[in-house]
């Protein structure tokens, strides 16, 4: 039987880290290709308790069906905490609790964009976020970037050239895939872009608690005065992604078509998980649980940069991030790279994940890839990153 699929899906294809994640299912395979939390972040002890007391006084609550817009009681947590980031502006703000980041970001993409207006991203940048802009058969287009994030000049270029921006889609914070963090002088030239442009912002942040170095950053979101930057994140990476808990802070009636619209896909997320995560955030000491996580995370950023900078060919440069899960690295012009994360997987047993799998164009050529430090143990960083680095240097010398 052929199947004839819509339109809007029928150029959509499974992304090349799932082909590099098939590999993984080996056990001899090391991988740096995921994106997950590291096993020893989840606060697993205390999700316990609250699960066995929140089925023992409350099962219906956690059950039984509730609202669109997220649980009151967390949704009332998340707008003082957001306030107290500048990321929540009660004169004209609301929130909503979706499912993931990766709903509020496609939400945001469905309520306003049409197809064939256009939407500007960082190039590269997320995968997740750049397939469900691409369903809704909008025109992508990807800006370069600097060290200190997205490049001014292209951006204003695109903003003069290209039809309808409506949108422009920026991961701030450590940045996936590059770990690149925006500086303060960009995000306000940014948000001065957007006005002068007349186009939103859409703010993706769903790192920015795991800085382990260097200094704060204030989002978009708090320099917004005018309504035009959606903030979205998530509790993925801050207690659990199998929660499905995330959230936009965005203008009030942005929100109110979310709602209408998250009615029509999943009426309303995990509510179990939500009221979960309510309890775990105002009953644990959150500074501490924050900067526990940041600690592991500096630690294995730190392992597996120290084998890049003592291991990895001279012609191999890469980002230091300051938080976040990845590590860019970057081959000389010319390498195959697609050939390159092959061989690592096929004869050294390390995944790891091609710079293209980034790309908003797919004909764009790509000489990174990315390593993941979070999933892997100390133990599978030190044995996998001196294999990669051995193959850097028998590649590259
Ligand atoms: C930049 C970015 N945005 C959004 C998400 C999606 O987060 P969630 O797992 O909460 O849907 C991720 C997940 O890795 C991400 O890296």
């Amino acid at each position: 039987m052929e199947y004839k699929f819509s339109d809007k899906v029928s150029g959509l294809k499974a992304s090349a880290i799932r082909e590099i994640l098939k590999f993984t299912s080996d056990p001899e395979v090391i991988s740096f290709a995921a994106g997950n939390p590291a096993p020893e972040a989840f606060p697993t002890e205390r999700i316990a308790e609250i699960s066995a007391e929140l089925l023992g006084s409350d099962p219906i609550l956690a059950l039984q069906y509730s609202v669109t817009e997220g649980y009151g009681p967390l949704r009332e947590y998340l707008k003082t905490w957001m306030t107290s980031k500048g990321c929540f502006h009660s004169e004209f703000d609301d929130l909503i609790v979706t499912s993931g980041g990766q709903q509020a970001n496609e939400l945001s993409c469905k309520v306003l964009l049409n197809e064939g207006d256009t939407l500007l991203c960082e190039s590269p940048s997320f995968i997740g976020s750049l397939n469900a802009f691409r369903s809704y058969n909008v025109n992508l287009v990807g800006i370069e970037m600097d060290d200190d994030g997205i490049n001014l000049e292209a951006l204003e270029n695109a903003l003069k050239t290209e039809k309808n921006v409506k949108v422009l889609y920026l991961i701030p914070n450590f940045q996936n895939p590059t770990g690149r963090t925006m500086s303060q002088a960009k995000r306000k030239a940014v948000y001065e872009l957007a006005c002068r442009y007349d186009f939103m912002i859409l703010e993706d942040d769903p790192y920015g608690e795991l800085r382990f170095s260097g200094e704060n950053v204030p989002t978009i979101k708090s320099l917004d005065t005018e309504g035009r930057v959606i903030y979205s994140s998530t509790f993925s990476k801050l207690i659990s992604p199998g929660f499905r808990t995330g959230f936009v802070s965005a203008p009030a009636p942005i929100v109110q078509k979310i709602i209408v619209c998250k009615q029509v896909s999943d009426v309303h997320s995990n509510i179990w998980a939500q009221v979960i995560c309510h309890r775990f955030m105002t009953s644990v000491n959150v500074p501490e649980h924050f900067e526990k996580l940041r600690a592991i995370y500096r630690n294995k950023c730190g392992l597996m940069c120290s084998y890049i900078e003592n291991g990895f060919s001279d012609q191999v440069r890469y980002i230091k991030p300051d938080g976040g899960l990845f590590i860019w690295c970057t081959l000389p012009d010319g390498c195959d790279m697609n050939e390159f994360c092959t061989k690592a997987v096929r004869d050294y047993k390390i995944a790891v994940v091609p710079g293209n799998s980034f790309s908003i164009r797919e004909d764009e050529k790509s000489h990174s890839f990315r390593l993941n430090y979070s999933t892997p143990t100390n133990e599978q960083i030190s044995t996998g990153m001196e294999i990669l680095a051995r193959m850097t240097k028998e590649m590259l010398g």
